[in-house]
Formats: C-alpha cells, structure tokens, sequence
C-alpha cells in the first residue's frame, strides 16, 4: 500500500510516499527556516502563506522522487492537528482536494503519533509496548505506545515545551532561530555545571515536565548580571541550560519507564535531534539494561515520512475522513 503523506503543521512544508508502513519512497521537506529567523520565531501569517506557495511543487517531488505518479496512490495522509490553524489548513485542504478527485481514502493523522512512528520507520522490527519521550516545540510528553499505534499519556508539560524553552533561551542569548541546534553549538564551548539552573520535580511519582522556571531562572541570570555590570559566559549558560533540562529530561523517561516496568524507550520530537540527550538517555538504558531506540536526525524533526507511518496504522484500524475534515490546532492524543 502506497500513502502519500503531507505535512504542514507549522514552518516546514513537506511531502513524502511509504509504503507498507515503513518503507520511505520519498520524503521531501521545504523549510521555512530561513524566512522566520529574521523574527527569532515562526511567524504563523508568514508561514500559512509559504505553505500555500510551495505545497503543490512539494507533492510534485514527493511523486517523482518516488518515480511514481497520484494514479499509483492509494491513500492520502495528513497532519490534522495539533499546530498552526492556518499552517494546519494549507496541507489539510490539499490533502482533502487530492483524496476527493482521485476518489481515494483520507487518512487524518495527529502530528504526535508521526513523531512517535519516525522510531517505526527507523527500526521495521520494534515492537511495542516502549515508553516514548515526545520532546518538540509544542510538546513534551511521556507516551506509552502500545500494539496497533494505540498510546497512553502518562505524563505532560504543565507549561512550557521542552523545545520551547530552548528557543526562548536561546533569543534572549542572542543565538538566533530555532534554538535547540544553536544552544547544543554553542554549549560545546561551554562547562554544564558552570550555573546550576533548578530542575523541576513533581515529586515520586510525577512524570509531569515543567520547563517555564529554569526559562526564568535563565532571564534572571542575565538580568543579574547585566545590572552589576557583569561579564557573562554565553557558552557555559547554554551549556548549563541544556544539562538541566537533559536532567529532567533523561530522569522522568527512565523513572517512568521503571514505575510501568517497560523495558523499551523511545525518543520522538525536535528535541530528540539533541546529541547530548540521545547520549545521556543511551547511557542511562545501558545501567538499566533498557533497549532504547530513537530516529536518525532527518525523522526527529518535522517530516511527512512520519504522517505516512502512522496513517498505515490508522488505515487499519479503519480511521478515515470525509470532506468534512477540518484543520484541528488543539487536537488531543
Ligand atoms: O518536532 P519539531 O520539528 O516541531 C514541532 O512539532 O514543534 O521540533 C522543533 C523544536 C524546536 O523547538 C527546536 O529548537 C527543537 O525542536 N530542536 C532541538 C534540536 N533540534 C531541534 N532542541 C534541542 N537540540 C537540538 N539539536
Ligand atoms: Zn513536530
């Protein structure tokens, strides 16, 4: 079975065919990059109106990458929600007008289940159950995945993201859009125990994230000392920044994952793309004796490979759309 998956969430615009679940014919992603950073953010006006540029040229090459043409579909996948209302739209119209001419199926997919099956399409042969850490601009949650892509939140952040907070660190640093990439750069110069920033801890058994006070303690850092008129280190907060949310991170995955007694972990999201991270969580399931499984750093980041893996289990389970389908920013996992 061949999908062709689009998404369109937020700053990337991208296309991609699988087949049987997990096999990548294509996968094309434009970036919108580039344009936002003069903002130090995605600009949701900007991003909706380059999605609607660029959609059409991106499902072109998503087909003749794969040496294929629409006849040779047979579904159409795309990212429902959560995202951008007008981001969301774009990708979702396409899809909608797409499965409407070529009579074929509409599958919706929720943007988190894609990041969690970029681990299906990096490794065919995992099998769940795996507690998977979905760490993104939007979202930091802990999932239990479970046979069929059917999952459980065990835990949240109770405010900010974790790939949110390297972003506003990374702006009031200087060090520019997104600024997961740029705070693990320049935190390579820097000592991760130069300024220990708090890390939150729900207690025992709390799994929640919260990432907002080590953001504050950041901002008051630098406040500090700017107002003794203090040198700062740009690297060793980056790099102090980074280690305490690793912490927590790393800490609640592993602690989670042996309350529930998995043996499997998995890490999905912008955020996984962290090389520190990754090392931090492999050493960690090493100790515990956890297999731990996370997707090269072209699948963490936003794909449309992902939204055609996770559209082949929702096409078993018979989950489709009609031409009412509707862009979803807030939909619930
Ligand atoms: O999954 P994604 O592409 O989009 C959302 O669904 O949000 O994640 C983007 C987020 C951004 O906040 C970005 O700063 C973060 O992932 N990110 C990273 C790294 N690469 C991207 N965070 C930490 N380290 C990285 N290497
Ligand atoms: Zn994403």
């Amino acid at each position: 079975m061949r999908i062709l998956a689009i998404e369109s969430s937020c700053d990337e615009t991208a296309a991609a065919v699988i087949q049987d679940g997990t096999q990548i014919l294509s996968n094309v992603i434009n970036t919108q990059i580039e344009l936002h950073k003069i903002y130090g953010g995605v600009v949701p006006e900007i991003a909706s109106r380059k999605h609607i540029e660029n959609i059409n040229a991106v499902i072109e090459k998503a087909l003749s990458d794969a040496e294929l043409t629409l006849n040779d579909i047979d579904a159409i996948a795309v990212t429902q929600g959560p995202g951008l209302v007008g981001a969301l739209l774009v990708g979702v119209s396409a899809a909608k007008g797409l499965a409407f001419a070529l009579k074929k199926p509409l599958i919706p997919v929720h943007h988190i289940k894609g990041h969690i099956c970029a681990n299906f399409l990096e490794n065919p042969e995992l099998k769940p159950p795996f507690l998977c850490l979905v760490a993104s601009g939007g979202h930091s949650h802990l999932v239990m995945v479970k046979e069929g892509m059917e999952v459980d939140v065990l835990a949240r952040t109770r405010d900010d993201a974790a790939g949110e907070a390297f972003d506003k660190v990374s702006r009031v640093l200087g060090l520019g859009y997104p600024g997961g990439p740029a705070i693990q750069k320049k935190a390579e110069e820097g000592d991760p125990n130069a300024i220990r920033f708090p890390r939150v801890n729900m207690g025992e058994d709390g799994f929640d994230f919260s990432f907002s006070g080590v953001k504050t303690a950041v901002l008051n850092y630098l406040h500090h000392a700017e107002q003794k008129g203090e040198e700062i280190s740009v690297a060793n907060v980056a790099a102090s920044f980074q280690e305490a949310v690793i912490d927590v991170l790393s800490e609640h995955l592993i602690a989670c994952a042996k309350k529930y007694g998995v043996r499997q972990i998995a890490l999905a999201g912008g955020v996984a793309a962290n090389q520190p991270l990754r090392e931090r969580i492999k050493k960690k399931a090493e100790e515990h004796q956890m297999f731990f499984q996370y997707p090269r750093f072209s699948l963490c980041t936003d794909n449309a490979a992902m939204i055609g893996c996770a559209a082949f289990y929702e096409y078993q389970k018979g989950n489709l759309a009609d031409m009412t389908l509707n862009a979803t920013p807030n939909l619930p996992l």
